[in-house]
């Protein structure tokens, strides 16, 4: 059962090192490890003001916040070894599609040449016993519209983002053969892929439940681009727990002998349409709305995510269906509005779920 009580009889003093754990997932994970009483220390990117990491106060609780560039291997490299963390769980991403076209070469040297740097840094590390590389279900390349990917599909994203995601991913597995195998991370490092993880605190930009939750707060009218495009839709927590339980099995030697890559999707009932999500929240709110036709990047329309594999040797699945999933997230919206800590949100939220 994964209560925080037994989770906490592994987390507890554990030292876990996030890179982008001022991100909107990095934030959730912090919230998660902290009520887990982990020793956390990250490093990102300088959190906005708008962001749950800055919002839910996250900086009191962590140990030491690093703001530096995944770039820059020297500091990277020295800051791990420095920390000698247990876990080490690689979040630092630029994340959006929509940005990978405007910003092509900045997203592949982060989230390709940064994923390379992480790998770098923690060969000599005699401390970490387990690591998690975060990645995405759109390194998958995309085949007829009823198929669900597991992890031994074939890899083959088109656009930028997707395809720096896939060149983490070859990286991860070229290092592992490489440069792993006779050390004591053998066993001990995987790369993960969740779906479309939907949660408050989220405010990036071209997502659409922030934007769904923008239009609510600000009453103005939601423009979508693909209502008809179906997405792995989950509540963050749902990933959260996954790669948890994964980098426990891994410190814990629990899954020698199996491929180091791990599908984290939701149920097959969350496997929507974006025009469904509209209409699903818009039962709960009313959501003022304008479709566009006119797409100035290009998008996977379909993805469906198998993980049966995760069930089967994590005894992870997915709990929330989308009715739950989006309550939480509305749910969450308007305690905050109501002056209702954003910490406090979110552990309820945790708290829920492990229920
Ligand atoms: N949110 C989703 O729906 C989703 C789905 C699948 C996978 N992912 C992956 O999960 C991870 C976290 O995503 P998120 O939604 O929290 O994104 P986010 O944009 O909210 O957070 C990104 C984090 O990475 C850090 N970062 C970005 N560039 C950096 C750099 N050059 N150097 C150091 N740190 C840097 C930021 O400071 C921030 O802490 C990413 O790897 C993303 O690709 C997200």
């Amino acid at each position: 059962m994964d209560s925080i009580k037994e989770l906490k009889k592994f987390w507890d003093g554990k030292k876990v090192f996030i890179t982008g754990h001022t991100g909107f997932k990095g934030s959730w994970m912090c919230i998660f490890l902290n009520m887990l009483n982990a020793k956390i220390y990250g490093y990102s990117l300088k959190p906005k003001k708008t962001s749950l990491f800055y919002q839910a106060n996250c900086k009191k609780f962590i140990k030491k916040n690093f703001y530096a560039d995944i770039n820059n291997l020297k500091k990277l490299e020295k800051r791990i070894n420095d920390v000698k963390p247990n876990v080490l769980f690689h979040l630092a991403a630029q994340p959006l599609v929509s940005d990978s076209f405007s910003n092509p070469l900045k997203t592949i040297n982060t989230n390709s040449i940064g994923t390379l740097n992480v790998l770098s840094s923690i060969r000599k590390s005699n401390s970490l016993k387990s690591v998690v590389i975060v990645t995405t279900d759109k390194v998958y390349k995309i085949k007829k519209r009823s198929k669900y990917y597991n992890e031994k599909d074939e890899l083959g994203g088109k656009d930028p983002y997707s395809a720096s995601k896939v060149c983490a991913e070859i990286i991860t597995l070229s290092y592992i053969e490489s440069f792993f195998k006779k050390t004591r991370l053998k066993n001990k490092i995987s790369t993960a892929r969740s779906g479309n993880v939907i949660g408050g605190g989220d405010y990036s930009k071209n997502r659409l439940v922030p934007d769904i939750i923008k239009n609510i707060n600000n009453k103005k009218k939601l423009t979508l681009r693909n209502p008809n495009h179906i997405r792995p839709w989950q509540h963050v927590v749902e990933p959260m727990l996954g790669y948890l339980k994964l980098a426990q099995s891994q410190y814990q030697k629990k899954i020698v002998h199996i491929t180091p890559i791990w599908n984290f999707g939701p149920n097959k009932s969350n496997f929507v349409k974006v025009i469904d999500i509209v209409k699903n929240i818009n039962k709960r709110k009313k959501i003022k709305l304008k479709i566009s036709r006119s797409q100035n990047f290009l998008e996977t329309s379909d993805l469906k995510l198998d993980s049966k594999k995760a069930k089967k040797f994590l005894k992870w699945s997915s709990k929330w269906n989308l009715n739950k999933t989006l309550n939480n997230v509305v749910e969450w919206n308007d305690l905050f509005k109501k002056n209702k800590n954003a910490k406090k949100i979110c552990e309820d939220q945790i708290n829920n779920y492990l229920k």
